[in-house]
């Protein structure tokens, strides 16, 4: 890692996606990984937080520091995504056991006194996940909002509109009172749609290549994929599995390969029939000002070459 490293906190909920994103965060020299929070999400949080060490191991990267979060949505119950990424979360492949261990501080708190420890606006929030872990520690610590450096978050969809129901996305249906909170707080929020992540999508010989790398890292990322990629192809009928959650990375590590406006962006939290919806002023005829960098184009063949070069660097 060099000294000019971007400082980041990963919030995350894994899920095979997650994990992917992570083994590319951690392969990245340019990023000094602060810490890795759980929450709960596409499983409930224990599983989650299992989910995070075995990625870390898998990696061999025992140093990283993870810290348990928020085991339920601030206002309304759990949902989960089994459906999508099997009863463990990250089926596909079974990892050892972890044993590394986790952190005894809470996400909320380690975020909170990340934040007001490092110099102001140089720590980026990923979240990769419900906000859940964001919108708690704001709620206790309204200082630390101007503090940030910036926020780069997967979620919500404009043209797309949902994948967990007709209008809403998942991470955005799964806490929509959270991600209200961070919408209104005032920071640098770059949002990372559908728009986007539908066209992150992998490729048979993409998965190939990646087990030709005969690595367990390769294998994990390929049996993962190949996991994960049956419920969207049964689904949208797509060629491959939308990498939702690595786009968050490659937004930070090579921000041209994406295209965005800036504009205002609301939540709808109380509607039964579009709660989670993420109402985006792409047109701009509302007035209200913008409280986003709503990203909607991707560099697909850019991003899958910036990816697999990192998944590369690893050895094992
Ligand atoms: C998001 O929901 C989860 O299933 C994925 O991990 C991703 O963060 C996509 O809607
Ligand atoms: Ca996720």
């Amino acid at each position: 890692m060099s000294s000019t490293a971007q400082k980041i906190i990963i919030d995350t909920d894994p899920g095979q996606d997650d994990g992917v994103a992570i083994l590319f965060a951690l392969a990245s020299k340019e990023l000094d990984i602060l810490g890795i929070t759980t929450v709960a999400g596409n499983v409930p949080l224990a599983l989650t937080s299992q989910n995070a060490r075995m990625i870390c191991e898998l990696a061999e990267r025992t140093d990283i520091k993870i810290f348990v979060g928020c085991d339920a949505p601030l206002n309304k119950p759990l949902v989960t995504a089994e459906n999508i990424h099997g009863k463990t979360g990250l089926d596909g492949i079974t990892l050892p056991e972890p044993t590394m261990p986790l952190q005894s501080m809470h996400s909320v708190d380690f975020i909170i006194e990340t934040l007001r420890r490092e110099p102001e606006k140089t720590v980026t929030l990923c979240t990769l996940g419900p906000m859940t872990n964001i919108a708690t520690a704001f709620l206790k610590a309204p200082d630390i909002a101007p503090r940030i450096k910036k926020i780069i978050a997967m979620g919500g969809g404009f043209f797309e509109g949902g994948n967990i129901t007709p209008a809403a996305e998942f991470n955005m249906f799964v806490d929509p009172d959270a991600a209200k909170i961070v919408l209104a707080a005032g920071v640098d929020l770059t949002l990372v749609p559908l728009d986007v992540t539908h066209f992150a999508l992998t490729s048979q010989e993409w998965i190939k290549n990646l087990r030709a790398l005969n690595t367990k890292v390769g294998e994990a990322v390929a049996s993962w994929t190949d996991f994960f990629e049956r419920y969207d192809k049964e689904k949208y009928g797509s060629a491959g599995a939308p990498l939702h959650d690595p786009c968050v990375i490659g937004y930070l590590l090579r921000p041209e390969l994406f295209t965005g406006r800036h504009i205002n962006v609301e939540i709808e939290t109380e509607s039964p029939l579009t709660a989670g919806a993420t109402v985006a002023d792409w047109w701009r005829v509302t007035g209200r000002p913008a409280n986003a960098f709503f990203l909607n184009t991707i560099d697909r063949d850019g991003f899958f070459e910036l990816l697999t070069e990192r998944l590369s660097l690893y050895k094992y």
